[in-house]
């Protein structure tokens, strides 16, 4: 019995890296034959009349900032706001753990509003027979809100979608691959862990992107963790404004933060805190910080993910991620490096010789690169084109050329 279990899950775990590959490859295909088709130098915009390309050659190169390739993901946009349509399985009180967020504020809201975002936006379909992709609606939010046990999620998420799996016919179709759920809640990990089937087979969008929770890139999709709502405006064109070299204040329950707090708390030119800001020291003191600094350091916590690299995006603080194999948000899709300085966790020991040695023409070009992302990672309902719901619908949209039905 128990040999024929874990066979079962080694083949479930051989079609998913089978999978993986087929991913890759349509990936790679896809952009290869968009590179190759792109026609040559006289008339370069008329075939690509659908969008943002419709303009001067100036936005072009603009573009080329954020994006790994603007050509690519301006053309999959336009064909996944025609065409994608997803079904969401209807099973499931909404009273419960089912279908509807449990709220869009606090530093989960990325769940509530993806909830929210898929039953009033175009994707959604009544009809399975046009879904490309089938959507999970189990919020693991709504379970930790409600005081849940762990072992009680988990044995709630089998029973739910071996429910599904047995009632409807397009779990088997595909063994799940043309599935997927969104949990924000680190507690996500832990509830699905009792049906090892749904985290190797389906497509997980998570806030909690590593790799030693069973993080599959190419097959997951790193959900970016905001804290909502924003206390203040987004920043931006306000670079005379950021005197400070870097920041951070918070938490110190890491190694890589406690590193960081030892080594650089006393710095006069790092605004390095001991401890988080308490809200004894003023109104929104923390937030102000992140107006007035070049840079904001997002060393991981007990989880990597957190919502520090939203925030410093958000008030215009270039990101300084320092963290060893962390899958960022939307990475597929957006050039990190060009708003965002990526160091390794052994950068620590020299941090501020590497943001001084950064030129100020860069820190320039960073900046205005970042204030460009923005509206990427932000929430709105109903959701509006290219904020942080359309991404995730993105990034689905590359992932269903998987498996076709
Ligand atoms: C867990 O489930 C059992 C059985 O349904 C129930 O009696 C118990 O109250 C639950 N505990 C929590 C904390 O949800
Ligand atoms: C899907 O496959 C499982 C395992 O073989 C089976 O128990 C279940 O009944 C099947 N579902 C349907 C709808 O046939
Ligand atoms: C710079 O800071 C000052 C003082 O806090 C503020 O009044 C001003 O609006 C800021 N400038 C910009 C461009 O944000
Ligand atoms: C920072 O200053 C405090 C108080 O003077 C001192 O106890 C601590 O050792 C200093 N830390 C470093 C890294 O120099």
């Amino acid at each position: 019995m128990l040999t024929s279990g874990k066979q079962s899950l080694q083949l479930f775990s051989l079609r998913g890296s089978l999978l993986t590959l087929a991913i890759l490859t349509l990936i790679s295909f896809t952009y290869l034959s968009l590179k190759y088709s792109t026609p040559s130098s006289s008339s370069p915009q008329v075939t690509l009349a659908n969008g943002l390309f419709t303009t001067e050659q100036k936005e072009d190169e603009e573009l080329l900032d954020i994006y790994h390739s603007p050509r690519v993901f301006n053309l999959n946009f336009a064909e996944m706001e025609n065409k994608f349509k997803v079904y969401i399985y209807e099973d499931g009180d909404p009273k419960t753990f089912y279908q509807t967020p449990r709220k869009l504020t606090g530093k989960y809201a990325s769940e509530g509003y993806f909830f929210q975002n898929i039953r009033e936006s175009r994707f959604r379909t009544l009809d399975p027979d046009q879904a490309h992709l089938f959507f999970i609606p189990i919020s693991c939010h709504k379970m930790r809100g409600k005081g849940t046990s762990y072992d009680n999620m988990t044995i709630i998420v089998k029973n739910y979608v071996e429910g599904l799996i047995s009632k409807y016919p397009y779990w088997n179709r595909t063994l799940g691959a043309d599935h997927f759920f969104v949990t924000c809640h680190d507690v996500g990990v832990r509830a699905t862990e009792g049906l090892p089937l749904l985290v190797k087979n389906s497509i997980r969008a998570v806030c909690s992107p590593s790799y030693n929770v069973g993080f599959i890139p190419h097959k997951d999709i790193a959900l970016p963790q905001v804290l909502q709502p924003f206390a203040l405006p987004a920043g931006g064109n306000d670079i005379q404004n950021r005197t400070v070299l870097g920041f951070w204040a918070g938490h110190r329950n890491s190694k890589i933060r406690v590193i960081l707090a030892r080594l650089w708390e006393n710095d006069t030119e790092l605004d390095i805190s001991n401890n988080r800001i308490s809200k004894a020291e003023g109104h929104l003191v923390y937030q102000k910080r992140f107006y007035r600094s070049k840079f904001c350091i997002c060393p991981g916590g007990s989880q990597v993910n957190s919502a520090r690299i939203a925030d410093s995006i958000h008030y215009g603080c270039i990101p300084v991620i320092l963290s060893n194999y962390y899958d960022l948000p939307f990475n597929d899709i957006l050039d990190w490096r060009k708003f965002a300085v990526v160091l390794k966790e052994s950068d620590v020991y020299q941090l501020k010789q590497i943001l001084k040695s950064i030129p100020h023409a860069e820190f320039v070009a960073l900046h205005n690169n970042l204030v460009k992302v923005q509206r990427h990672f932000q929430w709105n309902t109903p959701p509006i084109r290219y904020d942080a719901f359309h991404m995730v619908m993105y990034d689905l949209w590359l992932r269903h050329h998987t498996i076709q039905y």
